[in-house]
């Protein structure tokens, strides 16, 4: 209730503080505009052990023993997500507006179909990282350097606490590397940020939802605007349309590429900016059985993805012989993006 109340008190401040431009452009009716993410925190909800299925590959004494550590934390857990204050609040807001004014249906489904042929660019997995020397992320509060340092800094944090983990440390380096789409051309609202179900009503966690929404035209749908919308009671995540980005674009790309890894790393991949569900608990009524089981994997990587972001940067060139290892074992060669 105190961060709602906060949240709300929020938008509404930033609704009289001079935005830039482009806001202006989110609220006219034409086409989407070009370039620009971010993020709440909460704490770190505890899963029930009995909820994980067989199959679920041995979660280590980390997972279920640790939800609260804060892995190379370099600054208090609570500074993480600040959605109501700090230095970057001005562009992580304007992000945010275009992203939930533009992230439609029909939005979604044409960006499917445009990038769902990965004929974008061919490359391998280092050429992605070294091409996230030229991203910032500007839906990101927490970070104002080049989103190849935070490749690697998720990864080591990971490695650190996952020591056998050798597919875990990879997708740390993976996780973000769709946010090449924004080094060809599409705009940061249509790559970075937490992601949320296109097709019905947003949930009331998700960042700025009360002051964004007012102009995406599916809050006027018929369907699309209510709490199930378009879905099934518990059609699972899979089969939602979630708001297009680097999650589902990678998630795609891995498919195809037939990246050698094991389901947990797919799925992290594809929701881990979706905080709405994996940190607040929104979304249930879409969830089934195998989003449950798979959550405590979401949970366990969010701690890397967002408590080793520091601006002590890691020394990469020492790192990569190590990452190249993975690389050749998971995903080698040149890739189809
Ligand atoms: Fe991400
Ligand atoms: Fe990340």
């Amino acid at each position: 209730m105190a961060r709602l109340l906060t949240v709300t008190l929020g938008c509404i401040s930033l609704l009289y503080l001079q935005l830039p431009g482009a806001l202006s452009l989110g609220l006219a009716r034409s086409r989407p505009p070009t370039r620009h993410r971010a993020e709440v925190t909460g704490p770190n909800a505890e899963f029930p052990v009995d909820l994980r299925p067989e199959e679920t590959p041995d979660p280590d004494p980390p997972l279920v023993s640790q939800p609260d550590m804060e892995p190379g934390a370099a600054k208090d857990k609570d500074s993480f997500r600040n959605y109501t204050s700090g230095p970057l609040l001005d562009r992580v807001f304007a992000t945010y507006k275009l992203m939930h004014t533009w992230q439609t249906v029909d939005f979604v489904r044409r960006k499917h179909a445009q990038f769902g042929g990965f004929s974008y660019k061919r490359m391998t997995v280092m050429e992605a990282v070294d091409m996230l020397d030229g991203l910032v992320d500007e839906s990101d509060p927490d970070v104002d350097f080049p989103n190849s340092f935070h490749a690697f800094q998720t990864a080591e944090g990971i490695r650190e606490a996952h020591p056998d983990k050798d597919w875990f440390h990879l997708v740390g380096l993976l996780h973000d590397l769709g946010k090449v789409l924004a080094l060809a051309g599409e705009p940061q609202w249509a790559v970075v940020g937490d992601t949320f179900p296109v097709g019905c009503r947003p949930q009331a966690s998700v960042v700025f939802r009360d002051c964004t929404f007012q102009a995406n035209p599916d809050l006027q749908h018929p369907l699309y605007s209510t709490e199930l919308g378009m879905y099934q009671p518990h059609c699972g995540l899979e089969n939602v349309l979630m708001s297009w980005g680097h999650d589902e674009y990678m998630y795609r790309m891995m498919k195809f590429n037939k990246f050698a890894l094991p389901p947990e790393a797919f799925y992290i991949v594809r929701f881990h900016s979706f905080y709405p569900w994996h940190k607040f608990g929104d979304y249930q009524q879409l969830c089934n059985e195998q989003d449950l089981a798979m959550l405590p994997w979401v949970q366990e990587f969010n701690k890397f993805d967002l408590y080793t972001k520091s601006s002590s940067l890691p020394d990469v060139a020492a790192l990569r012989p190590y990452y190249q290892g993975l690389v050749d074992k998971y995903c080698p060669g040149v890739l189809c993006w």
